[in-house]
């Protein structure tokens, strides 16, 4: 079973999509096992992105995601960075799949409207940063057999 963190963006909150976004991943099958409402603040923006330092979109991306509050996510399930990575769409959304989250609500690479995380160095990495362990629940061993064959 994997963990992916998940991020709904500023922009998408100003929307008003956190419903249709969590609803795209609830029934495309993944678990939730933690969620909150906060406000990314710099240093927190910074080490998230720590990858991205020093590319030119960097400084706007850092203003993006600290600019408004977010949810930030956990999802869990069989290959779930995969199946999170394809439900989002392409980084680009004017290259993303139609029926996929980006496509289907969103057109510029800067308001993209949700993260998923690359892979599971990425995903145990982010997911430590906005979580505790305790913060995480676990649905109990009889749920999966509704989900999970
Ligand atoms: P994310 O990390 O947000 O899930 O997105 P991603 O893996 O699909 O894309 P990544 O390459 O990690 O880029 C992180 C975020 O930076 C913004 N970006 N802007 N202006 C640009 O050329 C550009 N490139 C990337 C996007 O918000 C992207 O999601
Ligand atoms: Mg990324």
């Amino acid at each position: 079973m994997e963990r992916s963190l998940i991020i709904i963006k500023p922009d998408a909150v100003q929307r008003g999509l956190i419903g249709p976004i969590i609803t795209r991943l609830e029934w495309r099958g993944l678990k939730i096992v933690g969620m909150k409402f906060i406000h990314i603040d710099e240093p927190l923006a910074r080490r998230h992105y720590a990858v991205h330092e020093g590319k030119p979109f960097f400084p706007g991306l850092i203003r993006y995601i600290t600019s408004a509050p977010v949810i930030v996510l956990v999802v869990e399930g069989r290959k779930a960075i995969e199946i999170v990575r394809r439900t989002l769409g392409a980084t680009r959304p004017a290259e993303a799949a139609p029926g996929t989250i980006r496509a289907d609500f969103s057109l510029e690479v800067g308001r993209n409207l949700v993260h998923g995380s690359d892979g599971p160095e990425t995903a145990a990495f982010e997911i430590a940063l906005f979580f505790d362990d305790d913060e995480l629940v676990s649905w109990g061993r009889d749920t999966d057999r509704w989900i999970f064959e």
